[in-house]
């Protein structure tokens, strides 16, 4: 934001100086002539003088935030919910995953080859529901420390036999923090010692209630190893999103998250991403993070090849320049120039603070060397 002391103010007020300090007094703030104000402060000072200031709005061309309009409320049609699933080590949390999977996935869509692109897509019901298989904790601290929110509802897998272990706080602590809804999936209740009403006990010391103790926390009893319970979950899940009225538009400019991410040998850097808003097309010219490119082909989580994906979906896409990092945002831009030039100049401003960060290491040691 650019600033103004007090004297150049004055200057280009026409006043005196010590108008504007007695100006400032009144509002409390003792200054001197040398002094810097702050945006708020001088146009608090000009209305005062009877000055209206018209903010000169600094458009940073960098932010991607930048691109994302909004869309109007006619435009959202629903999307299907993002779900995460999290829960202690040894819980059951990939052994669930691949079971809605196999059930889902192989059933319906007989020949597909199912890819690794770190997310997927069922139906359930008919519904799409898209489950991202990264860890849970991952997914929730890496991704959102960069601001990246792409979890809609949370899985909490909870082992009938062992309880409420540390992890299992973690996650609770993980989900509230993103103010995500949890539905707890109460899971090996195949085990000699299961015992859900330990674990819904447990639970309640985190707000987690279950309905029929007069809370509003879903419970789904399970056995991921045996596939049994999964229909109840599914449908949980999709009664959730129904009450969270998910939308997206599919019209408006693309936007999403990489999920994951990674150079390979034969088709260069190869980007997980999930499609959050809009639809992705082939050939889009696009800005991932501080990378750009052209989208050059996509695939889905079945491994076909596919021409556009809208929201909530994952793909896989090859054509950046670079390989991006997971939490990393994507835009679609109209043109190439376009998204060359942002993406040049987030590749050159990352430069310019890896330098930075090195200059201030540097300088530190140089004193504890003093
Ligand atoms: P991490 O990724 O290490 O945190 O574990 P996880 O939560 O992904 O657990 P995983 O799915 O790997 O399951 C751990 C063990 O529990 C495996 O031996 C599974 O076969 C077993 N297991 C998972 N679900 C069930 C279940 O419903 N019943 C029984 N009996 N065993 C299960
Ligand atoms: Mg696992």
């Amino acid at each position: 934001a650019n600033t103004l002391t007090v004297g150049e103010l004055a200057e280009k007020l026409g006043k005196d100086a010590s108008e504007i300090i007695k100006k400032l007094m009144a509002l409390g703030v003792m200054a001197t002539k040398n002094q810097d104000l702050d945006d708020d402060t001088i146009e608090l000072i000009c209305s005062d003088f009877g000055i209206e200031v018209e903010k000169e709005e600094e458009v940073d061309e960098t932010d991607l935030n930048h691109y994302i309009e909004a869309d109007l409320e006619e435009q959202l049609i629903e999307r299907p919910p993002v779900v995460t699933i999290m829960g202690h080590v040894d819980h059951g949390k990939t052994t669930l995953l691949d079971s809605i999977r196999h059930t889902k996935v192989t059933a319906g869509e007989a020949g597909g080859i199912t890819q690794h692109i770190g997310a997927y897509q069922i139906k359930s019901n008919g519904k799409p529901i898209t489950f991202l298989d990264t860890p849970g904790h991952a997914a929730f601290t890496s991704m959102r420390s960069r601001g990246a929110q792409v979890t809609d509802i949370a899985i909490l897998v909870v082992a009938a036999d062992d309880g409420v272990m540390p992890q299992t706080v973690e996650a609770i602590n993980h989900a509230k923090a993103a103010d995500v809804p949890i539905i707890i999936a109460v899971n090996k209740m195949d085990k000699e010692g299961a015992n859900p009403d330990r674990v819904m006990q447990e639970l309640t010391e985190y707000e987690l209630i279950p309905e029929d103790w007069g809370g509003n926390t879903i419970f789904v009893q399970l056995s991921a190893l045996q596939g049994e319970g999964i229909d109840d979950l599914l449908e949980m899940i999709l009664l959730v999103a129904e009450v969270e009225e998910l939308k997206a538009n599919p019209e408006g400019r693309a936007v999403g998250t990489v999920i994951e991410a990674e150079l390979d040998k034969g088709r260069g850097s190869v980007a997980s991403l999930l499609v959050q808003n809009g639809t992705l097309r082939v050939g889009d010219p696009i800005v991932v993070g501080n990378t750009f490119g052209r989208v050059r082909a996509m695939v889905n989580d079945l491994g076909r090849r596919v021409k556009k994906v809208g929201p909530s979906t994952p793909v896989e896409i090859t054509g950046l320049n670079e390989v991006p990092q997971a939490g990393d945002r994507f835009v679609v831009f109209e043109d190439e120039k376009k998204a060359r030039q942002i993406g040049e100049a987030r590749q050159q401003k990352q430069i310019e603070v890896r330098r930075g960060d090195q200059s201030k290491v540097s300088l530190e040691d140089l004193f504890e060397q003093i």
